[in-house]
């Protein structure tokens, strides 16, 4: 790749184009009223601009707001001049009702800035959960040179000597409350541990799963998941970033060349070994439909199931941001997954360098955080895929599908890996949250709880609730998990072996809007399959009866967001949007 080229920028259409001297003028003379000079604005030096996440109700991202500062810095050191704008804010912790019925508006509002503004690349600051795929949706739809800088997590947390993690001490701390073990003060204690600095997460929840999958698609320079946010490093790779940035735009070198179907496959086999939030694959698949590359749940099946857990970072394993990182991070991983032959070693990366060349030089695997291939935590943890008689598509983390699980519900005598409940059914989390404790329901360890009314459409955006908790009854005899099932996700921080983002929904007719409490659900994870045993007639007839009622749109976006999502299974895309591909090269600047 030549490191010069004296093709015209993209932004010297607005800065500088005698033939439309009017024109030029208007665009020149208003930027430079904060004191840039005609001189920058019109010397066909590279606009690059930082998508800012970080804002004061983002507090995962907020540390942007300074490292923008060394990715401007970077950035007029390579030649280019830095212009920061902000990105709809998303915020996972405090959205309501969902931060993911955001992530495509802010795809959305970046498309229009990267297409209507004098910009030649991009730097996309990313971190909290929906901040990484809604800049890379954008970026591919754009197909403006672009780069990812991660925020990176907070330090680990520690409460009474212990490693807490963020969110996974969430589901901890309610059990504790549930069972009486600790009153709400200990409550907020405990969890409040788990955010000792800024960052975002500090678990391989979604979080830090995305920034993982960006770098190992080749998004971000080497090691830039990692980092943690308060670590030195992380004023250091933004400095970098922001030089490269500039040299990407002089090579001409689009998201299109790193975003092939082959970085795709090894995003899939990369999470599978991080044992990586069960959001990546809507999330992964949609920004590969952006580009153009139909990525599906077959392919996660194909490519991830057999693939072993490398990490050993919460919720699966028993570390945090900062041991992940010291332990070489992603490039580490990459290592053992490249020797082992799978991952395609020839997939070109942001830094100019392959995947084959980042893995050969990474730091070998401390057998302890990152385990060697041969040696793993988990054989076969990756995802697997699972259909039935009431729907065509589910999810399931197996990674964490761990020793009580199996012993307590996969030992039926002669069926391995299969069990049979009682269906509990709630519609929507509030119902949930109504009734879990309503002894009428008799819920015992045979039971599997069911949520639906939860999906893109039901709930806008799909909320993260499949992973319930046993009634307090249940909790207090020690049973603090029961099989959970439900057309919404979990949240990327839980170890809950739940069966997620069952596809179509039932607010879109899917079948799970059939269910009932009391019908008896077969789960067989061999045949991956979840069969409701309950025959065609009946069946037939409850769907003759009133479908589940969703609740009203509370606002235009959500009634919009209804109108054009599709299912979790396809990415929950805008669905118009995905006919935009390369925007810039096909449908021409504004
Ligand atoms: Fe923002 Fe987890 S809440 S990263
Ligand atoms: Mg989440």
């Amino acid at each position: 790749m030549s490191s010069t080229t004296t093709r015209r920028l993209r932004s010297q259409k607005w800065f500088d184009d005698p033939a439309h001297a009017d024109m030029t003028a208007l665009y020149v003379e208003r930027f430079m009223n904060y004191g840039l000079t005609r001189e920058e604005l019109q010397s066909g030096r590279p606009i690059i601009g930082i998508a800012q996440t970080g804002n004061d109700l983002t507090p995962c991202n907020r540390h942007h707001i300074e490292l923008a500062q060394r990715t401007k810095a970077g950035i007029r050191d390579a030649g280019g001049i830095p212009m920061e704008f902000p990105v709809h804010p998303l915020a996972e912790q405090s959205r309501r009702p969902t931060a993911a019925l955001d992530r495509n508006l802010a795809y959305l509002g970046l498309v229009e800035v990267l297409h209507g503004y004098p910009l030649d690349g991009v730097v996309l600051t990313t971190g909290c959960d929906k901040t990484t795929p809604a800049c890379l949706m954008a970026a591919a739809t754009v197909d403006l040179p672009a780069i990812v800088l991660s925020g990176g997590p907070m330090l680990d947390g520690w409460y009474q000597g212990k490693r807490v993690g963020s969110g996974t001490v969430i589901w901890h701390a309610r059990n504790l409350l549930a069972a009486g073990e600790i009153d709400y003060e200990g409550f907020m204690e405990l969890t409040v541990a788990a955010s000792p600095s800024i960052g975002h997460c500090n678990t391989m929840g979604t979080a830090l799963s995305m920034n993982s999958l960006a770098e190992a698609l080749g998004m971000s320079l080497p090691g830039c998941a990692s980092i943690p946010a308060a670590y030195r490093e992380r004023g250091q790779m933004a400095y970098a970033t922001g030089k490269r940035i500039v040299e990407l735009v002089r090579e001409d070198v689009r998201p299109s060349k790193i975003l092939t179907r082959e970085a795709f496959e090894n995003a899939i086999v990369v999470a599978s070994a991080l044992g990586a939030s069960t959001n990546c694959p809507p999330h992964l698949i949609a920004i590969a439909r952006h580009m153009g590359i139909e990525l599906s749940l077959d392919d996660w099946q194909r490519l991830g199931e057999d693939v072993p857990l490398l990490a050993n970072c919460m919720p699966a394993g028993e570390y945090l941001g900062e041991g992940f990182h010291r332990a070489g991070g992603v490039p580490a991983v990459l290592r053992q997954l490249h020797a082992a032959g799978s991952v395609h070693g020839e997939c070109v990366t942001v830094s100019g360098r392959t995947i084959a060349q980042i893995a050969s030089a990474a730091p070998d695997a401390d057998g302890d955080v990152i385990r060697r291939f041969d040696e793993p935590l988990k054989q076969r943890a990756g995802f697997i895929v699972l259909t039935g008689n009431f729907f065509d598509s589910a999810i399931m983390k197996m990674s964490v599908v761990g020793d009580a699980f199996r012993k307590t519900y996969l030992s039926e005598p002669g069926a391995e890996n299969a069990f049979e409940a009682r269906a509990i059914v709630f519609d929507g989390p509030e119902d949930y949250h109504a009734r879990i404790n309503d002894p009428s329901l008799a819920i015992d360890e045979h039971c599997i709880l069911v949520i639906r009314g939860c999906g893109t459409v039901g709930y806008p955006g799909s909320a993260e609730v499949v992973n319930m908790a046993p009634p307090a009854a249940l909790v207090k005899r020690g049973i603090d998990s029961l099989p959970c099932m439900g057309d919404g996700r979990q949240s990327g921080t839980s170890a809950s072996p739940s069966i997620l983002n069952m596809s179509p929904e039932a607010a879109v007719g899917g079948g799970l809007a059939l269910l009932r409490t009391g019908d008896r659900v077969r789960v067989d994870l061999n045949a991956r399959r979840v069969d409701v045993l309950v025959d065609e007639a009946e069946l037939a007839r409850r769907r003759g009866e009133a479908t589940l009622q969703v609740p009203p749109s509370q606002t235009p976006w959500q009634e919009i967001y209804r109108q054009f999502v599709g299912q979790l299974s396809t990415g929950g895309c805008l669905e118009p949007a995905t006919l935009y591909l390369k925007v810039v090269e096909t449908h021409g600047d504004p």
